[in-house]
C-alpha cells in the first residue's frame, strides 16, 4: 500500500514539475490592477488597460504607436502577423477584436480622468486586395486624449474578469431588467442587439453553434490552426502570453498542473482527433446549458461596422458582469471558410434576412462556475513609437 501511495506522488510531483507549477505567471501580471498604473505615459496605461479585452482565439492582435509629436495622442493597429487566416479568412473576427479593445481603453479612461476620442480608420480604410500590408500602413483608430473628471466606475471593475465563460450557465431566462438593459446598448452607429431566449429560438440556434462546431472539428487545417496556439505548460505560457490553454476548457487549481503534465507527455492528448471530439463535446455541454442567445447585427459589414461591433461586444460584457451575467462567443457558424459555407448561408438568411451581418453570435446566463483569467502579453510587446 505505501508502495503504491509512494508511486503515485511520485508521478504527482514529475507532472507538477513538468507542468511547470512552481514558476512565477509572468503571462498573468497584466490582470493585477496595479499593474497598467506603474506606466507613467497616460496611453501606456489606457493600452494596458485595453489588452485585458477578448480577442479572437486570444490573439491580442494589437499593435500601439504612439505619436512622438503629440504626447495626448496614440494609435491602434491591427497586427497583420497575429492573422488566424483559416478560420478568419477575411480578418472579420481580427477587426471586431479591434473593437474589444477599443471599448477597454475607453473605459479604463473614464476611470483615470481621459476623455477618449477615438476616430477609425483616420487615414481611410484598407486596401482590401492588400489587406496584410494595408493593416501595417493605416491604423484602426486614432485616439487622442483630453482630460476629464475621474468617475469610478462598475464597468472598469469588470474589465478585471474574465469575458468568456465556457461552463453550463443556469437555466434561468434573463429577469425583463437584464434582457432590456442589454438590448439597451445597441449602438447609435447601427450595430444592434438581438436576444432570444424562446425554447425554439434556443432549440433552433442551438443546432447551428453545434453544427459549425462538428464541421470545424473536421477541416484539419482549421484545427491545426489553433491546435499551434495551444499552450501545454507554464513554460509556454510564460513565453507566449497568448493563444489557449488548458484553463480555457475548464481546469484550474492543481488539476491543471496534473493535466498539463499529461498534455506536454501526450500532446495527442489535444491534437488530432481527441482535440476535435473535445471540441465538440465541449460545444455540446455549452448548448445544453444555456438560457439565452445574443447577436450583435450590422446592416452592412465593412471594416468600421466589425470594429463598432467589436466595441458594443466589450460593452455588452462589462455590463453583463454588472448584471450577474456572462458570455461566451459560438462563432464557427459565423465563419467564412468554405466549408462553412452551407449553415453559414442558412443562419444568415434566418437571422439577418434583409441582407445584414450577424456579427457575434454568444451565449448568456448566469455562471454556475467562474472562469479562470486567460494569458496576457505584456503591454510593452505591443508598443513601438515610429509615428
Ligand atoms: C471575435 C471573437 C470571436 C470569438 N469566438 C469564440 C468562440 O467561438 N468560442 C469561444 O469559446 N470563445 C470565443 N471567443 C473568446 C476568446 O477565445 C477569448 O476572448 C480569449 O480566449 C481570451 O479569453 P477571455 O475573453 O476570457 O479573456 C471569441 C472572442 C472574440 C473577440
Amino acid at each position: 500500500m505505501a508502495g503504491i501511495i509512494g508511486s503515485c506522488l511520485v508521478v504527482l510531483t514529475a507532472l507538477y514539475l513538468i507542468s511547470g507549477g512552481f514558476m512565477k505567471q509572468t503571462y498573468m501580471e497584466p490582470w493585477s490592477k496595479g499593474y497598467a498604473e506603474t506606466y507613467s505615459d497616460p496611453r501606456v496605461c489606457l493600452a494596458a488597460s485595453g489588452l485585458l479585452a477578448a480577442s479572437n482565439h486570444n490573439m491580442q492582435p494589437w499593435k500601439i504607436k504612439l505619436d512622438k509629436s503629440d504626447s495626448m495622442a496614440f494609435y491602434l493597429y491591427a497586427d497583420s502577423s497575429r492573422m488566424t487566416s483559416e478560420v478568419d479568412p477575411d480578418a472579420r473576427q481580427m477587426m471586431i477584436s479591434q473593437g474589444t479593445f477599443l471599448e477597454y481603453v475607453a473605459v479604463a479612461g473614464e476611470k483615470e480622468g481621459w476623455n477618449v476620442d477615438i476616430e477609425l480608420f483616420p487615414d481611410g480604410t484598407y486596401d482590401e486586395s492588400n489587406l496584410a500590408e494595408s493593416m501595417d500602413m493605416k491604423p484602426v483608430a486614432k485616439m487622442v486624449l483630453s482630460r476629464s473628471p475621474s468617475q469610478s466606475s462598475a464597468l472598469y471593475e469588470a474589465t478585471f474578469l474574465p469575458d468568456t465563460n465556457r461552463e453550463a450557465y443556469k437555466t434561468d431566462q434573463l429577469s425583463s431588467t437584464q434582457a432590456s438593459t442589454l438590448e439597451s446598448l445597441s449602438s447609435e452607429s447601427g450595430a444592434s442587439i438581438k436576444l432570444y431566449q424562446d425554447k425554439g429560438d434556443l432549440e433552433r440556434i442551438g443546432e447551428y453553434a453545434l453544427e459549425g462546431a462538428t464541421i470545424e472539428a473536421g477541416v484539419t487545417r482549421v484545427m491545426d490552426e489553433s491546435n499551434a496556439i495551444f499552450r501545454a505548460n507554464e513554460y509556454e505560457k510564460n513565453e507566449y502570453r497568448y493563444g489557449y490553454s488548458v484553463e480555457g476548457q475548464g481546469t484550474s487549481g492543481f488539476m491543471r498542473d496534473i493535466l498539463q503534465g499529461l498534455v506536454t507527455l501526450f500532446p495527442s492528448m489535444n491534437t488530432g482527433t481527441a482535440a476535435s471530439q473535445n471540441f465538440i463535446n465541449y460545444t455540446q455541454t455549452s448548448v445544453s446549458n444555456t438560457p439565452a442567445y445574443a447577436m450583435i447585427v450590422t446592416t452592412g459589414n465593412s471594416r468600421i461596422d466589425q470594429v463598432e461591433s467589436g466595441m458594443l461586444y466589450s460593452k455588452l460584457v462589462l455590463t453583463g458582469h454588472t448584471l450577474g451575467l456572462v458570455m461566451q462567443p459560438l462563432s464557427q457558424v459565423l465563419e467564412e471558410y468554405p466549408e462553412m459555407q452551407v449553415p453559414y448561408t442558412a443562419f444568415k438568411q434566418e437571422y439577418a434576412p434583409d441582407g445584414g451581418t450577424v456579427q457575434i453570435l454568444f451565449r448568456v446566463g448566469v455562471p454556475t462556475e467562474s472562469a479562470p483569467l486567460s494569458m496576457r502579453r505584456d503591454v510593452q510587446s505591443l508598443i513601438s513609437e515610429d509615428e
